[in-house]
């Protein structure tokens, strides 16, 4: 954790540099090492031609994946965003903490009003002892599934990674492709009450690859010197699906997750839902060719549809023909092999002995699952097509979080009453087998309640929170993100949580900004609450996220101005 003085420090300098002009002066207060890193991020339509068509989509300065932000442990990251399309806006850094900065977290109407057409905003934060993959994604509607793109952020000068540096690093994206103007999907899912429409591609670095139409040539490619070893830092950039990867032939050794070092674990295929990164070691110590990098679908939901055409790039070697025939990447596992999740996540340990809050201020218990509402539209063909004509929906603790039209932390700051509650509860307001007991009669005792209700909670506290997946309309596997923290991921387990019988590691557990709480199961996380602010948590899969699988954690502010969240930046949107 952050000292208290260096903490100090920076407090200072971030004040010393809002309150001069002289920025030449206030950066030369930083600590040593630390320097600010400034980038114009301007939000831009372009032309692309995928899948045979062609489109426009929103990229950041018409690069797509966008602009790759690089950093360095402490430094200052100041980002100028200007917005220069018909749509709405703003950026959230995943797996920033944030310190003292929660105005520049970036999810719509939580800690911001959307950056309208032609406006302007600037974001700035302390990337206080943060190094590793990161990632960076609109946070308004369903933007993100063309606005994203790396946060790469290096150790210290100096300072060694904790395993042989590899000869080359690549940054590899998982995403999802759609042909449709994105804000307008999320608009007709939400009317249509039933399920989104699937993928129409899945990409890599942007590309489909070979196994879709007309992007035989829209493929990425990695060329490698036989005998290397290389790290790709994978991403998932991806909006309403969960997806593996692997590469023909060839080990992957995961060396850090979520921006944190791992002891190494060696797999042959890893698994990251939307919202995780995974460091991954790979020697080419195979037979001069092309090899196959993949990544295909993990759907753990009963009856679900989703694109099943796996995305292909190469991993090719120098010497290797042109055109010599891909090896197929023939291990990536089955749709729904759960068994390859958990082995994956059974290798995660953190590389250091964590400082594990060992005593516990505040147990938290949410539920996490689908809903369906029952129909109240004149017109159900049109507006009720979820399971057996309600209104799909999802919710924590059976409560489907509504958004509201104001930024909550500019509500909370500045008192503004009327637009929220502090009424979440800590845990179900009933107990029951949540996983196979679940209430499955849709939509007739399916449905969920409404509200923008949050959970406060007092500066300090040491939090456990067990997240318990539902089997209401179907389990499933879902990738909770806290923004402005990460937390110690102490346990998880198939089936209900029970506290008797659960096993939990205080020694080393990896420390995630996202965890995938395992289908018909539960998880249990830790954290010290010492950033105030009001922090989204949610479901990464955009879909679930919509229909309500999110609650605002409002942290408390501590004793004097290190434990204070600052006043909110000039600049800041209005709705
Ligand atoms: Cu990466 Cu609120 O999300």
């Amino acid at each position: 954790m952050v000292s208290l003085v260096s903490l100090f420090t920076y407090v200072l300098t971030s004040l010393l540099f809002l309150c001069t002009h002289n920025t030449v002066q206030a950066i030369a207060q930083w600590p040593k090492g630390g320097s600010t890193r400034f980038y114009e991020f301007k939000v831009q339509m372009l032309q692309v031609n995928k899948l045979c068509n062609t489109r426009s989509i929103v990229t950041i300065n018409q690069m797509y994946p966008g602009p790759v932000v690089y950093a360095q442990e402490d430094d200052r990251v100041i980002v100028k965003l200007t917005n220069e399309t018909p749509y709405n806006a703003t950026i959230h850094w995943h797996g920033v903490r944030q310190i003292l900065s929660c105005w520049s977290d970036g999810p719509s109407y939580i800690t911001q009003c959307p950056v309208q057409s032609g406006q302007t905003f600037t974001y700035e934060f302390t990337l206080i002892k943060q190094k590793g993959t990161l990632f960076w994604h609109a946070h308004f509607s369903w933007l993100r599934a063309t606005v994203y793109g790396a946060l790469i952020i290096y150790p210290k000068k100096g300072v060694p990674y904790p395993f042989k540096f590899p000869y080359e690093e690549h940054t590899v994206i998982l995403g999802e492709y759609w042909q449709q103007d994105l804000v307008q999907l999320e608009r007709s899912v939400m009317a249509s009450g039933g399920s989104a429409p699937i993928a129409d591609a899945y990409t890599i670095n942007g590309h489909p690859g070979p196994n879709y139409n007309c992007s035989a040539n829209d493929v990425y490619k990695i060329n490698v010197v036989p005998g290397k070893t290389y790290m790709l830092r994978l991403i998932g950039a991806l909006l309403n699906m969960e997806s593996f990867f692997s590469i023909a032939n060839h080990k992957l050794t995961i060396v850090e997750a979520d921006g944190e070092y791992t002891k190494p674990f060696t797999t042959d295929r890893v698994m990251l839902g939307p919202g995780q990164t995974l460091n991954v070691l790979v020697t080419a110590d195979q037979k001069i060719g092309r090899y196959s990098m993949a990544m295909g679908p993990y759907m753990s939901a009963q009856n679900a549809s989703f694109q099943n055409i796996t995305s292909i790039a190469y991993f090719k070697y120098i010497g290797a023909t042109p055109n010599s025939l891909a090896i197929p990447a023939s291990l990536l596992p089955r749709f729904n092999d759960n068994l390859a999740v958990k082995t994956v996540m059974d290798g995660l340990k953190s590389l250091e002995i964590g400082q594990v809050p060992k005593e516990i201020d505040m147990n938290l218990f949410f539920t996490i699952g689908l809903n369906v509402n029952k129909c109240g539209s004149k017109t159900p063909n049109q507006n009720c097509q979820g399971v057996n004509g309600g209104v799909m929906a999802a919710s924590m603790n059976n409560n489907s979080f509504i958004r509201p039209n104001i930024s909550l932390l500019q509500a909370y700051y500045n008192h503004i009453n009327g637009h929220f509650t502090e009424d979440f509860p800590g845990s179900p307001l009933k107990f029951y087998d949540f996983v196979n007991g679940a209430p499955n009669s849709a939509p007739n005792n399916t449905g969920s309640t409404n509200g923008t209700r949050t959970k406060v909670i007092e500066y300090g506290s040491r939090v456990q929170l067990i997240l318990q997946d539902t089997g209401t309309v179907t389990t499933e596997n879902h990738p909770i993100h806290l923004h402005g923290y990460s937390f110690y991921v102490v346990g998880y387990g198939s089936g209900n949580y029970n506290p008797q019988t659960a096993t939990f590691n205080l020694v080393d557990p990896p420390y995630m900004n996202t965890i995938g709480v395992p289908v018909g199961g539960w998880a249990a996380i830790r954290f010290v609450a010492d950033n105030p602010g009001v922090w989204f948590m949610h479901c990464h899969l955009e879909i679930h996220l919509t229909w309500g699988l999110s609650v605002a954690l409002i942290v408390k502010n501590g004793q004097g101005p290190m434990e204070t969240l600052p006043h909110p930046p000039a600049d800041l949107p209005h709705c």
